[in-house]
């Protein structure tokens, strides 16, 4: 038997909260049992131009799959986000910006918001970009991230952010893919007092085949180095200067696409998720108000990159469509030093911190003492995403980061999902430390196991979820094909999230982790694929292996079984080489942690990689290899084991 490891839902949390226990169960029932009538209830969570009679649309048959939500309705994301909220909260903050270094910092009203935004969108119709045009965003966390993205949603463009971590290759897949017509950039970002030269790698983006789609490339002076110029190039402040800040908003159908996103599969080049306007906004406002708890006046914190959904989700859309205060931050959580968190949490008085375990362990490792320069009184709530947290560092965000006073709402979902699907809610739901709760409503998760039968109560299985939501991924961008491949032909008729799960006797979900071969590395998803394929381009290298290892900061690392061409002999340099062939191919994040040199690599008859026997090695889990006996060569199991970590 487990311990018990439970926090109630206090009476304090519980009172001011828009859900409580009775009102989850009621509504979530409702949800489940009364779906139409469910989320016809909820449309008043955002204005509408034309509100919508139609609900949910959408089929997971394998062959009919369509993801289709208020098909009749009619909204902008950006009116929705800043322009609705002027009557009441003009003078209010709606971003609080504060930059790498803790001198730099900015204040911008939902009237200031809606003035850049306004002007950036003239400026951008000044350039040709109209209703349906693809923008690629490649960009720091500074304010012009966000006013980029609601300029495009305003006029109808659809934004596609590249975090700004990826390497100028994986830039150009992701601009020719989506076909944008304009890049917008800065010079230099700057986090943690270190420059990326985000426009150099716009520019070496641009000379690849495939990206001469990019018509204009709009630069925002941000680190103020030098930058080459080039003729497709304009500043950003140029653009804006003289443009009025009045833009009409274009009324879109709630199906129009509001952007396109990146993500890593199993297999293949990175998938272009499309999310549309309707029902992922307001997915996005009704999670970030019921499972942060958010009420007017709080001061709210996503750490995430709005490189990332979460960023998209949670620093963006939700937040301000809620007529949030959300703050930005363009650093890291390290710099100047590992004080920062706590010291710009009392700086702003923030009441809510959503962050990542990874980020959790990074400071536990430092000690209690790491956080010693601030006092966090105004937090309220805490919220975790991006891997499961593992109840030590749970405890540790809870006793040390939240003064132990604070729940923490562990959320479980996807890029694909848009927002939240299995979490908690601080006013409804007893926590269990390690364990993202019960489904959000409208979510209806289930465990299969392998053969597809569905598992009931206690179990563990890979998890489904039965029918859609609003937030869902319509389609993967330019190819609906490898969209029902990848979610919806491994069973009949629901969704496969890839991920492990086991459900406990109080119905409680607990993530264990991917099931395909995607890895999670901070929080970031990677596909094994995308690193082999990286450095089998390499000349030395005629095959490789990556697989995930536990890693105590980053919850998985990367670990790599390389075997060499036979006129390359193996060395330390060699390996060196190697971890920078793939940081400049990929980024920073995918940068291998482990290179272990494989004569060979453990294959079925059928030449198979048996990565189950390669994750056990990498894990120095050596006594339950389990059946080796169908390799075509077991030999080369022992020769892995004997030069591990060589
Ligand atoms: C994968 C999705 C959702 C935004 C950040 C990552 C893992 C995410 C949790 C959680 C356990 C989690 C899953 C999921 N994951 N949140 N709270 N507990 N696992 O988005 O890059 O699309 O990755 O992250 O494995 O499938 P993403």
């Amino acid at each position: 038997m487990e311990k018990r490891d439970i926090y109630p839902v206090d009476e304090k949390t519980a009172e001011r909260a828009w859900i409580d226990r009775t009102q989850y169960e009621q509504m979530y029932r409702r949800s489940i049992e009364s779906p139409d009538a469910f989320w016809a209830d909820q449309l008043d969570q955002l204005d509408w131009a034309t509100r919508p009679t139609k609900m949910n649309e959408s089929s997971f048959k394998r062959d009919e799959v369509v993801i289709r939500w208020f098909a009749d309705g009619e909204l902008n994301a950006a009116y929705n986000c800043i322009d609705r909220h002027l009557d009441e909260r003009a003078d209010q903050v709606a971003i609080l910006w504060e930059g790498d270094d803790p001198s730099e910092s900015k204040r911008i009203t939902y009237r200031e918001l809606h003035a850049a935004v306004g002007k950036l969108a003239n400026g951008l119709k000044s350039l040709g970009v109209s209703r349906g045009d693809t923008v690629t965003l490649y960009m720091p966390m500074i304010p012009e991230a966000a006013y980029a993205m609601l300029a495009c949603a305003r006029i109808g463009a659809v934004h596609s952010v590249v975090f700004g971590g990826f390497s100028p290759d994986a830039l150009a897949g992701r601009i020719k893919d989506s076909g944008s017509k304009l890049v917008i950039t800065a010079d230099q970002s700057l986090r943690g007092g270190k420059r990326v030269p985000l426009k150099d790698n716009v520019d070496d983006a641009l000379t690849r085949a495939g990206t001469d789609c990019v018509e204009r490339v709009l630069v925002v002076q941000r680190g103020g180095d030098p930058i080459d110029w080039q003729e497709k190039d304009l500043w950003y402040h140029e653009l804006v200067e003289g443009q009025s800040s009045e833009c009409a908003v274009e009324t879109m159908n709630a199906e129009d696409p509001l952007f396109i996103l990146y993500t890593s599969g199993s297999t293949g080049t990175p998938k272009g998720l499309k999310h549309t306007t309707g029902g992922y906004l307001l997915f996005a406002a009704m999670t970030h108000r019921y499972v942060f708890d958010y009420h007017d006046g709080d001061i709210y914190w996503c750490a995430a990159d709005v490189g990332w959904i979460t960023g998209h989700t949670y620093i963006v859309y939700g937040p301000l469509a809620n007529g949030a205060t959300t703050l930005m931050f363009e650093g890291v959580p390290s710099y100047p030093d590992h004080g920062r968190l706590g010291e710009v949490i009392d700086k702003y008085g923030v009441n809510i911190l959503y962050t990542s375990p990874t980020m959790v362990r990074a400071l536990m490792a430092h000690g209690d003492q790491v956080l010693s320069t601030s006092r966090r009184d105004s937090l309220r709530l805490l919220g975790s995403v991006g891997e499961p947290i593992n109840p030590e560092a749970w405890h540790w965000f809870h006793r040390v980061v939240g003064n132990g006073r604070c729940p923490i709402v562990d959320t479980w979902w996807q890029t694909e999902s848009g927002g939240h699907l299995i979490t908690a809610l601080p006013g409804a739901i007893d926590l269990k430390p390690g364990s993202a709760t019960l489904p959000f409503f409208g979510v209806e998760p289930a465990l299969l196991d392998p053969e597809g039968r569905e598992l009931e109560g206690a179990a563990s299985g890979n998890l489904v979820i039965k029918r859609s939501w609003p937030g869902q991924a319509r389609t993967i961008w330019g190819d609906h094909e490898r969209f029902v491949t990848t979610y919806f032909s491994t069973y009949e008729g629901v969704y496969v999230s890839g991920d492990g799960c086991r459900r406990d006797e109080d119905g409680y979900y607990w993530i264990t982790g991917r099931i395909d071969d995607v890895l999670n590395v901070s929080g970031h998803r990677l596909g094994t694929a995308e690193i082999e394929s990286s450095l089998v381009a390499h000349e030395a290298v005629a095959e490789a292996a990556v697989v995930g290892y536990p890693h105590e900061v980053k919850g998985q690392g990367i670990y790599v079984y390389v075997t060499l061409n036979d006129d390359t002999a193996p060395s330390d340099e060699l390996k060196r080489a190697l971890i920078d062939w793939v940081r400049r191919d990929i980024g920073p994040i995918a940068k291998p942690d482990v290179i272990q040199w494989a004569p060979g690599l453990p294959k079925t008859r059928s030449g198979k990689i048996m990565r189950r026997i390669l994750r056990k090695i990498a894990a120095g889990e050596l006594d339950g290899l389990g059946d080796t006996s169908t390799l075509a060569d077991p030999g080369v199991v022992d020769e892995l084991i004997g030069s591990r970590g060589r």
